[in-house]
């Protein structure tokens, strides 16, 4: 008997698959703890994106700019570039991820508050997109542009101020939208934003092309979505008249923020209303940008619009497998039962107490069976480690694999060494074909920054590396 649970997640015959691999047995062939992604619920998900914002946006084009942070990995970037998708980075490493993940340069944009002048450098050189955070980069960008006899694309990333709207960030329920993205220090102070349009019209190696913001998923109310975009549009006017009243944006971004359809999210404190569907947000983006821009008498025909998804992409797309190792039960003064997993929450951005399971968890060799009794689910470090505490499970036994789910994005890149843990890995899945696409660190690896001064060897232990030689003296 099958029951489907999403794109890629089903239950046959009481066993949790991905697409069609046994979730326990790719526990047990590849190692735990693990993550997994699925490739097909991957390109489903960015289909729906391109799908419902070209049907909204018929008068010109459209470009999702995946959020390559989300899941920053370079088999997962390929399959997103052979599905056509565009990719926004931040800073340098994830500039390079993206043209290691074969992203073509006029498909490929630089976010990023503080940029060096190395990264605008880059940038120039493979011909990418540049958004601007600041006025310093904006001197950035001639001066090295000219120095490299080429044009800088660049786009304003803007902070577009929602005076009318008071709703609550579900990030921060006790604060407004409103003051959350004036008070987030990236994107450019508006009042520093209006003298750069007059100086990069003037200069000879930059192009303005367009305009840039990023709110985040600060609600799923497609209210908020209207309000943002009607100040992004705003703002677009008055760059205009900044400009002499004539410039228009051939790129408009409106960032990412969109949230996963299950919305589950670990980052966000207020996820228990329903999420629209893409096609929601497509169409409410898309007529509200068509609307203010046409009244401020703009033509968008030929316009290239761009989202940059991350979440609402990737997060159903992942799972985390761990084993139970142990069983700790105590009678004396009160009763309780502990299952000791070899996960912890330094690999799934969580941390302390959980008294409401931080994702959506099933067993996955046990995966249709009866929640009759109540455990902690506790993780490896010497930290609280409490994943979920008092939390309903089946009969549980060491071997069992407990899978969390929806944790496609923002959960592996946040990954650290505590307690000396090498990483954890992530394979990839597509039917029935499972193999790794980042492999487990090694405790090797974990000490290869290491670094013992001179007056400090022959102390004892195995030497280790120099300033020099990085890692080579150990091995
Ligand atoms: C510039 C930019 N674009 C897109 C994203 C992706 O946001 P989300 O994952 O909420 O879609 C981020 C996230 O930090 C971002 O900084």
């Amino acid at each position: 008997m099958t029951e489907t649970l999403s794109r890629s997640l089903s239950i046959r015959d009481g066993r949790l698959f991905i697409e069609e691999c046994d979730v326990a047995e790719l526990a047990d062939r590849f190692g735990t703890p693990l993550f997994v992604v699925s490739e097909n619920h991957l390109v489903e998900n960015l289909r729906d994106y391109e799908e419902a914002f070209s049907k909204h946006w018929p008068e010109g084009e459209f470009r999702v700019m995946a959020a390559i942070k989300a899941n920053p990995n370079t088999a997962i970037r390929r399959i997103l570039t052979r599905e056509g998708a565009g990719c926004d980075t931040f800073g340098r490493g994830e500039l390079e991820l993206a043209l290691r993940g074969g992203v073509d340069p006029h498909d490929l944009a630089v976010n990023g508050s503080i940029k060096s002048r190395d990264v605008i450098a880059r940038a120039i050189e493979v011909g990418c997109h540049i958004i601007l955070d600041s006025p310093i980069e904006l001197d950035y960008c001639e001066e090295e542009a000219a120095r490299q006899g080429k044009t800088a694309q660049m786009l304003l990333r803007v902070k577009p101020w929602l005076g009318e709207l008071d709703m609550a960030s579900d990030f921060f329920p006790d604060r407004t939208i409103r003051d959350m993205t004036q008070t987030v220090k990236y994107g450019i102070p508006t009042s520093e934003m209006l003298p750069m349009v007059s100086k990069a019209i003037q200069l000879e190696h930059v192009d303005l092309v367009g305009v840039h913001m990023h709110a985040g998923r600060h609600s799923k109310r497609l209210e908020f979505w209207e309000a943002l975009v009607t100040a992004q549009v705003d703002m677009i006017d008055r760059i205009r008249t900044e400009a002499g009243g004539n410039w228009a944006p051939k790129i408009v971004s409106f960032g990412g923020g969109m949230a996963a359809i299950q919305d589950r999210e670990t980052r966000v404190a207020v996820t228990d209303y329903e999420s629209p569907q893409i096609e929601d947000y497509a169409r409410v983006i898309t007529e509200t940008f068509r609307r203010e821009m046409t009244s401020r008498g703009f033509d968008t025909a030929g316009m290239l619009i761009e989202v940059e998804p991350g979440r609402g992409l990737h997060n159903e797309t992942g799972i985390h497998l761990a084993k139970v190792h142990v069983i700790k039960h105590e009678t004396e003064n009160i009763d309780r039962v502990w299952a000791e997993t070899d996960t912890s929450e330094v690999f799934l951005s969580i941390g302390g107490l959980n008294v409401t399971p931080p994702f959506d968890y099933m067993i996955a060799n046990k995966a249709d069976a009866e929640m009759s009794e109540v455990a902690d689910i506790a993780g490896l470090t010497c930290n609280y480690e409490c994943l979920i505490e008092q939390t309903p499970v089946p009969h549980l036994e060491p071997g069992d694999v407990l899978t969390f789910l929806n944790t496609g994005s923002y959960i592996e890149p946040y990954t650290c060494n505590f307690n000396m843990l090498p990483r954890p890995g992530m394979v990839l899945v597509s039917g029935d074909r499972a193999e790794w696409i980042k492999r487990p660190e090694t405790l090797d690896e974990v000490f290869a920054r290491d670094v013992v001064p001179q007056h400090l060897e022959g102390i004892g232990g195995p030497p280790v590396g120099s300033p020099r030689s990085g890692k080579e003296k150990y091995d």
